[in-house]
């Protein structure tokens, strides 16, 4: 911390940062956190200087997220720190800073062993802002704007604002805030006048009225900007800008979720906050590819899990529609592991709620906040529903706009107080109890907040499956009636299956019928038949959205820390596993939950949710691919998922058979199909007209590859990126399913590779390398242009045994601003 200490030799790098996502991998490690060395000790040292002339002002640092028990000096002085890694919090730098100088920031961060669940990531992972000000100013996240009244003819717009009074005399201030929707100014506020003693902030409120306000909402997620010009004797010394949105909703126990007036059901999926091979680094692109993944998909909501996010995927959310549940804690004050947030519980939860309600309640995406997820707390009827009460009196304290939730996985929860300690209950893989609550709980909105949980691997497919069983029944009672024989006994069969031993492979990998779910999950079909058959909920939210680094269940057996688990079905399950398995180690290092691959790669599922979430959309999927030579004669079967009500199934020409869609059915089967190579096309039909059609064709072998970039321009800036997908293909360009070729990169012009990935769960390959194996004919390569530079970027890739090929990039020379600024 010393600023004489000579750290000449550091590695010099850029912010955000998270220093455990370049591994190296570890066997040994623990899949729960990713097998990544997330632990130990980090420093980070920044020199900087300042002209002279400014040294009037008041300096502070904004550190958005550190991981974690950040402790920070500047020039040999401690200035101060915070614990949750998840938290933004600020720093008076100014007794200390030296104008003209050269100043040396030395930041401390310690991730304990056994911290967390997931990779929760290492170092300032997040962005971090020095901030230069007046003294007379408005203090850290001092606006806050509230729309009390909301109709499509107006909405009255109430402003308030903390001025901060840090010099050494009384200041005569006047605050005034001018709205602005794009460019154009449509109110400001009347002048707002205060007398501040030294050192004391004071609170500033106006109120304006907008005539036909354009409403913030899904299809169309208008922000109005709100400039807050503060003068102290006649000089202006601030001016603060607030991004928000104008709309209303509500939450109603016995029909669901409004905004803006309008029933819209919460089509959402939690995430982790990992960026995939990017690791915790915020990068404001990948977030943004994320979520147009997402809405591609119908996703309207989502739940940050388990934490506050970087503040950028906010502005994000706010600016592309999509709404979300705000979450804090994965502990409250008994942890699930040892060194958890428990640790921190008593001295800091109230810290770190009021400095996230503070941080983000102006943003109009946010319609709840979550005070926790699987709390220890809630089935105990002493201690839940007391603690949810005081969490909820601190969330109303800061934001009274917003109604408090909880994820909770303990039945006893929606009935022992606990309930009634949050404004809308939120249900964990209850999918069976939802009528049940609304008739003990009668004026309890609800919502699953977390739900389903299947499992899948992108591109593996695997036969042992309860439809298997049924399907050879079927064709064994076939043949035997062909043979004029008795059929056998027909299998007993469940559309709806926990894995208990199924659709799970030697490798590691699991089968993406998507029909397993651990126990205590379902697959996805069970979840859309509750929520239909209970309207009143409000929606539900998927576990997860996308694959996320760590928890790769159900091959996270190796782990230590899960048997403190205290859920019992939790520990039952992994103890099976253990048993199971016995010794072996799976190298299985990130999730298998998510409906998106780490990678960024639609598995399966996502059709499944497109179809459901995207009614109004044309589109019909099929699986599995259809390159199964050793299983020409053989049982495959095949399942449909489509936005239609009818589907027709043709196997190189032939049909087999036109189905219907039937109440409750929300994928369609072909469960008989006898694999013969060539080409399966569906067409599907709504209403009786045709809709779609799509095939699967068996490939040729592989002879090249082809490469894409998400976009083929991208700014300079060092931040933006280039998403190429790289594929295996075969003669016709069509990508070869089972492909695993190992491909190289080169890259040249102004710009790097920053990370390579494909979606294997198992593969302990670094992320920063210029080699990649393809992962069931995919691979990933992101690349970025070197900050400040300009010119066309070419990526080249090779295989053994195939045909190269190249990507050109443009790269513009410019920044990309904050979406806030825009
Ligand atoms: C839930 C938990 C999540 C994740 C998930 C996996 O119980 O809230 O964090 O662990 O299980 O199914």
């Amino acid at each position: 911390m010393q600023p004489t200490f000579d750290d000449q030799s550091w590695r010099k790098l850029d912010l955000p940062h998270d220093w455990a996502i370049e591994g190296p991998f570890r066997l040994e490690e623990p899949g729960n956190t990713g097998k990544l060395p997330f632990y130990g000790v980090g420093w980070y040292r920044k020199h900087f200087s300042f002209p002279a002339k400014d040294s009037d002002g008041r300096f502070f640092l904004q550190i958005d997220g550190a991981m974690s028990y950040s402790a920070v000096w500047l020039n040999g002085h401690f200035v101060g720190g915070w614990p949750y890694g998840y938290s933004s919090y600020q720093l008076d730098l100014t007794p200390y800073i030296k104008a003209g100088a050269d100043n040396v920031l030395a930041i401390r961060l310690d991730n304990p062993r056994e911290s967390s669940r997931w990779y929760p990531g290492a170092g300032i992972y997040r962005n971090v802002w020095l901030l230069k000000m007046n003294p007379i100013h408005v203090a850290q996240w001092g606006t806050y704007i509230t729309t009390p009244k909301v109709s499509p003819q107006e909405a009255a717009v109430r402003i308030q604002a903390n001025i901060e009074n840090q010099s050494d005399r009384p200041a005569a201030v006047s605050v005034t805030t001018v709205i602005r929707s794009g460019k154009k100014i449509v109110a400001i506020t009347p002048i707002q006048k205060a007398t501040l003693a030294p050192g004391q902030p004071g609170l500033t409120e106006a109120s304006v009225v907008l005539a036909q306000p354009r409403l913030w909402g899904l299809e169309s997620a208008h922000i109005y900007t709100a400039t807050t010009t503060v003068e102290a004797n006649g000089k202006v010394v601030d001016r603060y800008e607030t991004p928000f949105g104008i709309r209303s909703f509500e939450f109603v126990a016995d029909k669901g979720f409004f905004l803006n007036g309008k029933r819209v059901r919460l089509n959402g999926v939690c995430n982790h906050q990992d960026l995939g091979a990017l690791g915790t680094a915020f990068n404001l692109r990948a977030a943004e590819r994320q979520l147009e993944i997402l809405k591609e998909m119908g996703v309207n909501a989502l739940r940050t899990s388990h934490n506050m996010p970087a503040p950028e995927l906010l502005d994000l959310c706010d600016r592309m529609g999509i709404l979300v549940m705000d979450e804090s804690f994965d502990c409250w004050k008994h942890g699930k592991t040892k060194n958890d947030y428990g640790l921190l519980w008593e001295d800091w939860h109230e810290k770190d709620l009021r400095a996230e309600y503070r941080r983000d309640r102006n943003h109009p995406s946010i319609i709840m906040w979550s005070i926790g997820n699987e709390l220890i707390e809630l089935s105990d009827a002493s201690e839940g529903p007391a603690i949810a009460a005081e969490l909820t009196t601190i969330a109303h304290d800061e934001d009274p706009t917003r109604p408090t939730v909880l994820g909770s996985n303990k039945s006893k929860a929606s009935y022992n107080g606990v309930q009634k300690g949050v404004d809308v209950m939120g249900q964990n893989y209850q999918t069976g109890g939802y009528a049940l609550f609304l008739e003990k709980n009668p004026g309890i909105p609800l919502i699953g907040s977390e739900t389903s949980s299947c499992t899948s691997s992108r591109g593996e497919y695997f036969f042992q499956t309860p439809d298997m069983v049924a399907a050879a029944a079927d064709l064994a009672a076939k043949k035997a009636a062909e043979q004029g024989k008795p059929a056998p006994p027909a299998a007993p069969f469940t559309p709806v299956s926990p894995y208990r031993g199924q659709g799970k492979s030697s490798d590691f990998q699991m089968s993406s019928y998507d029909l397993y779910a651990p126990g205590w999950g379902c697959a996805p079909d069970f979840e859309f038949q509750a929520q239909d058959q209970n309207a009143f909920v409000a929606g539900e939210f998927v576990w997860t959205g996308f694959d996320y680094l760590g928890e790769p269940t159900p091959y996270n057996f190796d782990v230590t820390n899960l048997l403190n688990f205290s859920d019992a079905t939790g520990k039952a399950e992994m103890e099976r596993q253990l048993k199971e398995l016995g010794k072996i180690k799976p190298p299985s290092r990130s999730s298998y939950f998510g409906i998106v691959d780490l990678a960024g790669f639609k598995k399966d599922r996502f059709y499944l949710y497109q179809s459901r979430w995207r009614p109004e959309l044309p589109m019909v999927h099929i699986l599995p691919h259809w390159n199964w030579p050793e299983r020409v004669g053989q049982v495959t079967p095949v399942h449909i998922y489509t936005s239609g009500d009818e589907v027709e199934l043709f196997l190189n020409g032939k049909s087999l058979g036109k189905k219907k869609k039937a109440p409750n059915e929300f994928r369609m089967r072909w469960d008989n199909v006898v694999y013969e190579s060539g080409e399966l096309k569906a067409v599907a039909y709504k209403g009786g007209k045709h809709w779609a059609t799509s095939a699967v064709k068996t490939t040729g072998r592989a002879s090249k590859i082809a490469m894409k970039a998400d976009r083929p321009v991208i700014d300079g800036d060092g931040r933006d990126l280039s998403f190429v997908t790289v594929a295996i293909a075969d003669k016709e360009g069509r990508m070869v399913p089972r492909s695993k070729n190992l491909v190289t990169f080169e890259i040249s012009g102004p710009g790097e590779i920053v990370a390579l990935d494909n979606g294997d769960a198992t593969s302990l390959e670094p992320f920063q390398s210029s080699q990649r194996k393809a992962y069931n004919g995919l691979a990933l390569a992101i690349v970025r242009a070197k900050p400040g530079t300009a010119g066309v970027i070419t990526l080249r890739a090779r295989s053994e045994g195939l045909e190269p090929t190249e990507v050109k990039i443009a790269c513009q020379g410019k920044a990309r601003k904050n979406p806030a600024e825009e």
